[in-house]
């Protein structure tokens, strides 16, 4: 084989007149009155080669090459012809003049070619995901993905942290996601469990010691997946010793800064903080979009005004009625409005009152019922001619900010109101520890039962639990939570406590966290960390919201993997040494 002197993006009109060998694949091939044109891309780029009939023996060679071929070709760099030049490559000025070309393997038709990708389903890319892979785009994204991981060791190897790998095969603690589940073979009827997070791992290494923890490591949540969810993905997790939350919070935005610095040249300022109870009121979630309005306003007592029963009806139950103003929604049409109004049906919303404003006063929709506070609606909603004001209204206040909060983000995009260009960070602070989970009938950790309650709050732990807030912060960008994480309870009694009102007695604990309480028993030092969805870091930064497209080998949202064709049926006898029978169907893939 010909060896490779140069990779296919790199020589330029000052490599003219060198002899070079490259190697690839055949992206395209064109024959020119004779004159043979053939694109060879490889991971990198792509690089027009030139046989011309006197060089008989690599011109007859390459008349054979066809699509996805792998090829090796010599050649010397020689400028293009006046006028063309193609100035979408960054090789557009040259061409090689090729005297030797050796096939290297052979290619059957391709079921698509990458340039043609966009063209074929996701199912058909996903099954040939080696093709998929070859197209500049999804190389651009690997390379990205690479790049931030070594940013991310760098900058953790800098600040002292050791990369230390953590158990896969772990005890199951459900908690959260459902976990899945691995036998094993030496102790029948006993399963490992893949972990959802290293986070209990990470804080015995505090116990031991190792100070600064950091590792980019892969998690299994066996659920639905969804546009930014997969059941197997990856996290930046991190842990330290003797900090509280604000070192933690800095040491990640400076590594924020240093990220969309190096890969998108983005200034990332100090990052704002917000308390969880203020999104939740102005924006209804605790990731608010900040980069376009529609703040959440309380209209509850001018609501209380009217007699409009869908309104009086909630306020009577102890309800609140909050609204959003569309700047120019009353364009949309009846159509595009009772299409929401089904929408939020999801959320929990009865329904979508709305009205528009026209000569200064609400009209159609709801006005007829509300027209009597015309005026008031119109001023506390600094409302203006052509805008839309939606509605929610529930006897809870929960629905009403999940609603608002789900529409605001909704008819901006549809409405286009988001510029592509901007950057909203936001780390979000002062979470409550716990929230009352209505169909279990018990206090739920709004993070995880590792959370430290705020000092102050300590002694209203039993007496006052809901309103016991937590050293809990997230990271949010544009809406979507890129990571979270808290300063954690160090002392066991404290642990007892939050365990016991989160409806795990002592013997559960025991025999769950056993080996937990245990360390913090033993000497642990107060401690904090956090985790980012490192597949969530590079959507951002590669300007996707297909999780699929940051992963090689990503799965659909039936769990499977289609290339493999995983997951799959396994023999009896696999079964017989797992001590495993099936008694369900077994699903036909
Ligand atoms: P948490 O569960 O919030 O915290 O996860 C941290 C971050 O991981 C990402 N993430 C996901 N990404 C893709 N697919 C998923 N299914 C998925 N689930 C989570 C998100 C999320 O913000 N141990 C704690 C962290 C800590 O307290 O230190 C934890 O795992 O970006």
């Amino acid at each position: 084989m010909l060896k490779r002197t140069h990779h296919c993006a790199e020589l330029r009109s000052a490599d003219v007149g060198q002899d070079v060998v490259l190697a690839g694949w055949v992206n395209n091939y064109r024959d020119h009155g004779g004159v043979i044109f053939i694109d060879l891309r490889d991971r990198d780029g792509i690089t027009q080669l030139v046989f011309h009939p006197e060089s008989a023996e690599a011109h007859e060679a390459a008349d054979r090459l066809r699509h996805e071929d792998v090829a090796v070709a010599r050649g010397k760099v020689v400028s293009r012809e006046e006028g063309m030049a193609n100035p979408k490559l960054p090789t557009g000025e040259i061409e090689i003049d090729c005297t030797d070309v050796e096939l290297l393997n052979k290619a059957e038709t391709p079921p698509f070619v990458p340039d043609e990708a966009h063209k074929v389903g996701e199912e058909q890319r996903l099954r040939y995901r080696y093709i998929d892979l070859r197209r500049p785009r999804m190389m651009d994204i690997l390379r990205t993905r690479h790049r931030v991981a070594k940013i991310m060791r760098d900058y953790f190897d800098e600040q002292g942290f050791y990369e230390i790998e953590t158990p896969f095969l772990c005890r199951s603690t459900p908690e959260g996601a459902r976990d899945f589940l691995v036998p094993a073979r030496l102790q029948s009827g006993n399963f490992y469990a893949l972990p959802q997070s290293p986070q209990l791992f990470k804080q015995i290494l505090m116990v031991s010691g190792m100070d600064k923890y950091v590792q980019i490591v892969r998690c299994f949540r066996d659920e639905d997946p969804r546009a930014d969810r997969q059941a197997e993905f990856t996290q930046l997790d991190l842990e330290m010793s003797f900090v509280e939350a604000d070192d933690v919070m800095d040491t990640c935005e400076e590594l924020m800064r240093r990220i969309w610095n190096q890969v998108l040249d983005v200034e990332v300022p100090a990052v704002r903080r917000m308390p969880y109870a203020e999104a939740m009121d102005r924006f209804g979630s605790d990731r608010p979009d900040l980069r376009f309005e529609m703040e959440l306003v309380d209209v509850s007592d001018i609501a209380g005004q009217t007699e409009f029963k869908v309104f009086t009806s909630a306020l009577a139950e102890g309800g609140i009625v909050k609204a959003i103003r569309v700047p120019g929604g009353a364009k949309m049409s009846r159509k595009e409005t009772d299409g929401l109004a089904e929408w939020v049906k999801q959320f929990g919303a009865g329904g979508l009152p709305i009205t528009k404003i026209e000569g200064g006063k609400v009209s159609t929709g709801i006005a007829k019922f509300i027209e009597p506070v015309s005026d008031a609606i119109v001023e506390r909603m600094c409302a203006e001619d052509g805008d839309l004001i939606c509605f929610g209204v529930d006897a809870k206040s929960t629905v009403v900010h999940r609603v608002l909060g789900e529409l605001r983000v909704k008819i901006a995009q549809q409405l286009d109101m988001i510029d592509e260009g901007q950057w909203e960070w936001l780390w979000v602070v002062d979470f409550p520890m716990v929230e009352w989970d209505e169909g279990d009938r018990r206090w739920k950790s709004l993070h995880h039962p590792f959370t430290a309650p705020v000092d102050a709050d300590l002694d209203k732990l039993e007496s006052d639990t809901g309103a016991v807030n937590s050293k809990a912060y997230d990271l949010v960008l544009n809406g979507s939570e890129l990571g979270g994480g808290s300063i954690r309870i160090h002392r066991p009694d404290v642990q007892q406590r939050v365990f016991r009102l989160l409806g795990i007695d002592e013997q559960e604990a025991r025999m769950k966290f056993g080996f937990l309480l245990d360390a913090l028993r033993y000497g642990a030092p107060p401690h904090g960390g956090i985790a980012f969805g490192l597949d969530r870091i590079v959507m951002h930064l590669c300007g996707t919201d297909n999780i699929r497209d940051v992963m090689a080998f990503p799965k659909t949202q039936n769990g499977a993997d289609l290339m493999t064709e995983a997951p799959s049926p396994v023999d009896e006898r696999q079964l017989q040494d797992l001590s495993l029978r099936l008694i369900g169907p077994v699903t036909e893939s």
